[in-house]
């Protein structure tokens, strides 16, 4: 399955993502995580990424669709891939298009997870992530049972550098910018598929997990 996660900062992507890659074993493709790893390692990339992502602006679409690239030219991704954060712009979805036509595959669908702006800051700001495993939590609507501890793995919780209410604001005004023209360019492509993402978090996966079923029969 070849699958594209859209949705605005905080929509619930990276938690979808853990239980798709759970379930269906695709390699899951997030550019926001190939930055910050780049970043931990101080990589010329990372430095790159950094300024732009401190101030909660997008990455330049060349630096991001060339990571993009080679990734997705790698073995694991030969049966399939769950894109997750990426295209952000219509010059990258144009550029992914390309990239697959080289490849001779084609995107199934691209999952919107569909949440009022409103709702977001509230679940940026409170978000915590495992330092050892990535699982992601919420202190209020998904909290670990310890404080600051990971269920799964016991790992120490931190908060992102960019989950700050001035870095959020910019990132959702970013965001909601570059999100209608390219919601215009999948939905003329057939590809769209939107997703209830203010539903609980194990509905919201039973109305992804609906639709990915279907691809398997
Ligand atoms: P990236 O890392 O992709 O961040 P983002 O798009 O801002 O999205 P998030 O990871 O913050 O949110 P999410 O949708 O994954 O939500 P989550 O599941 O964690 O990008 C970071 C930066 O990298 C960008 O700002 C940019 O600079 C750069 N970048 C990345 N890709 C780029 C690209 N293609 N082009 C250019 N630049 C790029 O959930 C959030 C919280 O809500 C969690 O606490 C979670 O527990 C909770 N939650 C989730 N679902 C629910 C639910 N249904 N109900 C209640 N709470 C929920």
């Amino acid at each position: 399955m070849n699958l594209v996660l859209m949705g605005l900062p905080g929509a619930g992507k990276g938690t979808q993502a853990e239980k798709i890659v759970e379930k269906y074993g695709v390699p899951h493709i997030s550019t926001g995580d190939m930055f910050r790893a780049a970043m931990k390692d101080e990589t010329e990339l990372g430095l790159k990424a950094k300024s732009f992502m401190d101030k909660g602006e997008l990455v330049p679409d060349e630096v991001t669709i060339g990571i993009v690239h080679e990734r997705l030219s790698q073995s694991d991704c030969a049966q399939g891939f769950l894109l997750d954060g990426f295209p952000r712009t219509v010059a990258q979805a144009e550029a992914l298009e390309d990239i697959l036509a080289n490849l001779n595959r084609q995107i199934d669908y691209v999952i919107n997870v569909d949440v009022d702006k409103d709702i977001l800051m509230a679940r940026l700001t409170g978000r915590r992530i495992c330092k050892s495993c990535g699982a992601t939590y919420h202190l209020e609507f998904n909290p670990p049972s310890q404080e600051d501890k990971c269920d799964r793995c016991g790992g120490e919780l931190y908060q992102r550098a960019d989950d700050n209410a001035e870095t959020v604001q910019n990132r959702l005004d970013v965001n909601l910018k570059q999100t209608e023209p390219l919601l215009a360019f999948y939905n003329e492509k057939g590809y769209l598929k939107n997703i209830n993402g203010q539903q609980d978090i194990n509905v919201v996966f039973e109305d992804i997990d609906w639709l990915l079923e279907g691809l398997r029969k």
